[in-house]
């Protein structure tokens, strides 16, 4: 390692004498006003591969970094040897599947960080065509709709969430994969910190079982096309149908329910009765219903257990619906 080290040392002492020389070169024909040649330290990817694949790359990166690590990567899925789609299958391009073609930046003399894609945000290359090194391999499936995306839009990289040269990404795992998203949703940071949320924070559930994070055309990039049908993926019962159906329902769960989290029971958007009584002020009794009177039918005689707290789910529990013959009224 050490042997190789010193070698690479040289090496970038030849290449920078090399670079002065041709800076050398450059000033004194532009002296002349004379097109300068391209030099040898030409920069941009090129097209030719290199002559050894990843022994030529490993000829110079060894060594582990904060970033880098082969050893990691070679025991990660990408390395595996038997699949014909991935880079260290038979016939792969193995480093250069993802690094573009890499023989004009192995060779000596050329600028180093301006002759491979680097996946890095500083990088020469754009955003879209570093994304393109792993769009080649990963465009179907969930990333179909990469392009209608957010993300996309926005100018993310895969990199901004995915570790290539690690043993274990962590975006991958339910438990982790929401500190990455977190990062830069802040607002979502508070919301799934409030008392009523989905079971995220303790790794039951990912933003993925409800986002697709890599881009869809549906609202928010939810999972379904509408936000009902992506609520009916785990809770299949609020789908109906029922013999009794509360028009809101159907229509849009958020119109009671804050997806993310909530600082009331249930997740709800507002307390009962008031989150009732902003569509129901004119029922056929009046809709704080606090004496026996208000009720329907009712006398001003004797209160009713049922007015604690003035809740309207005391009697009309069957919010989502009903199924009873007489549910009519949502109370059975
Ligand atoms: C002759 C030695 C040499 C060879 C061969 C070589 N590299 Fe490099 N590479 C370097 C050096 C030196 C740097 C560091 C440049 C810097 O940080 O300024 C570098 C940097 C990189 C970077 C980071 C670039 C950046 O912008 O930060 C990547 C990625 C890379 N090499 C990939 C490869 C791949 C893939 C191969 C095989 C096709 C390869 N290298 C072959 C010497 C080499
Ligand atoms: C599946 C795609 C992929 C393959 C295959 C791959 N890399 Fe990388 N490489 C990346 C990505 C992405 C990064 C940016 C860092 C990250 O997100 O892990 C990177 C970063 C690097 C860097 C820059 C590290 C730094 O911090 O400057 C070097 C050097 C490098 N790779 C070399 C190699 C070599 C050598 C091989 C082959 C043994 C290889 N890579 C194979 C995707 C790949
Ligand atoms: C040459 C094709 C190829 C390229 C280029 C490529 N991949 Fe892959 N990738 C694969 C294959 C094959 C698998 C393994 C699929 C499987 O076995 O399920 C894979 C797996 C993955 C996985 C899942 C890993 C796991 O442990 O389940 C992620 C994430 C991934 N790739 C991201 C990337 C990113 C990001 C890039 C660009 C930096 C990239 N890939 C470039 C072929 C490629
Ligand atoms: C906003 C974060 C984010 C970005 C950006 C992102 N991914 Fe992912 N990716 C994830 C998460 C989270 C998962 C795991 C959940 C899932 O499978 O949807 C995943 C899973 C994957 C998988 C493995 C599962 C599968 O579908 O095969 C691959 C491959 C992958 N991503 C490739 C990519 C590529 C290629 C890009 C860039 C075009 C990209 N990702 C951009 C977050 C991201
Ligand atoms: C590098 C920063 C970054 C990361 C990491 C990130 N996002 Fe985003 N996300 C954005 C930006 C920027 C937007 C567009 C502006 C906005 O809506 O805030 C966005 C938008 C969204 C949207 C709204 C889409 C729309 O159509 O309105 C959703 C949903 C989303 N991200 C989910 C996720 C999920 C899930 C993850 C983790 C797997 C994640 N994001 C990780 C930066 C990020
Ligand atoms: C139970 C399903 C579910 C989970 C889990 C979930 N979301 Fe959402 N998210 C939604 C719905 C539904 C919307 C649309 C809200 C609306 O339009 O009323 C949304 C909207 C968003 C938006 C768009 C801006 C906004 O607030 O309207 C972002 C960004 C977002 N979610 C990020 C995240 C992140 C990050 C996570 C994980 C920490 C996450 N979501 C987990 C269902 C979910
Ligand atoms: C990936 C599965 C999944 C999806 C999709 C999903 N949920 Fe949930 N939901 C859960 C789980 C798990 C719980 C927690 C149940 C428990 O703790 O026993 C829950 C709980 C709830 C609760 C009760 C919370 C409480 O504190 O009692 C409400 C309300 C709710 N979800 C509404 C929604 C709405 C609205 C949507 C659509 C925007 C939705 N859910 C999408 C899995 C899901
Ligand atoms: C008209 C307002 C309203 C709408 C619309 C609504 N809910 Fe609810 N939901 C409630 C109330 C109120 C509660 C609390 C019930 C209680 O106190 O027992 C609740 C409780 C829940 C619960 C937890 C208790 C249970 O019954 O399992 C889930 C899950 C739930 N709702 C899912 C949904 C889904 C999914 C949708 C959309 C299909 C939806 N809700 C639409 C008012 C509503
Ligand atoms: C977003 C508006 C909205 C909200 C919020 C809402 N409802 Fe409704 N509700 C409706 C609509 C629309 C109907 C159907 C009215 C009709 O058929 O004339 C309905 C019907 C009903 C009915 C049956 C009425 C009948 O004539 O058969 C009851 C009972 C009811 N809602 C109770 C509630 C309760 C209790 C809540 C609070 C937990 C609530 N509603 C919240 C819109 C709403
Ligand atoms: C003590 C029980 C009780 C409480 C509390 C209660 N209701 Fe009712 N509500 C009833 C009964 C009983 C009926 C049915 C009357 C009938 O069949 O004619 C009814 C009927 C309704 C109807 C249908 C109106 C119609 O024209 O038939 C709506 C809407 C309604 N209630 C909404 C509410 C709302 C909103 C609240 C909370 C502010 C509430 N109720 C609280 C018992 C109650």
């Amino acid at each position: 390692m050490n042997i190789k080290k010193s070698a690479l040392q040289v090496l970038l002492g030849l290449a920078a004498l090399a670079l002065s020389a041709a800076a050398l070169a450059q000033s004194a024909a532009s002296a002349d006003a004379a097109p300068a040649p391209a030099p040898a330290s030409a920069t941009g990817q090129g097209t030719e591969y290199s002559e050894k694949g990843a022994d030529t790359c490993l000829g110079c990166h060894d060594e582990e970094s904060a970033t880098f690590s082969t050893a990691a990567l070679f025991k990660s899925k990408h390395a595996q040897r038997g699949s014909a789609r991935a880079p260290f299958g038979p016939g792969g391009l193995q480093c250069e599947a993802c690094h573009g073609p890499g023989a004009r930046h192995s060779a000596k003399g050329s600028k180093k960080t301006l002759t491979t894609n680097s996946f890095k945000k500083d990088s020469f290359l754009p955003v879209q065509v570093r994304n393109q090194a792993c769009l080649s391999c990963h465009e179907g499936f969930s990333r179909s709709g990469w392009h209608s995306g957010a993300h996309d839009r926005n100018g993310l990289a895969c990199t901004d969430c995915h570790k290539v040269h690690a043993e274990r990404d962590a975006v991958l795992t339910k438990s982790t994969e929401q500190d990455i998203c977190l990062g830069c949703h802040s607002k979502q940071r508070a919301e799934f910190q409030k008392a009523s949320t989905h079971p995220v924070k303790n790794g039951r559930m990912g933003c993925s079982d409800c986002h697709n994070q890599h881009g869809t055309s549906n609202p928010a990039m939810l999972v379904k096309p509408t936000l009902n049908q992506t609520c009916y993926s785990c809770h299949a019962e609020k789908r109906g149908p029922v013999l009794w159906e509360h028009a809101p329902v159907a229509e849009d769960c958020s119109l009671c329910h804050a997806a993310h989290g909530s600082v009331r029971p249930a997740l709800l958007t507002k307390t009962p009765p008031l989150l009732c009584q902003q569509c129901h002020t004119t029922a056929s009794h009046p809709a704080i219903a606090r004496t026996g009177a208000s009720l329907p039918g009712g006398t001003a005689a004797g209160s009713s257990a049922f007015l604690l707290a003035g809740s309207c789910t005391n009697c009309h529990s069957q919010v989502h619906g009903s199924n009873h013959p007489s549910g009519a009224k949502l109370m059975r």
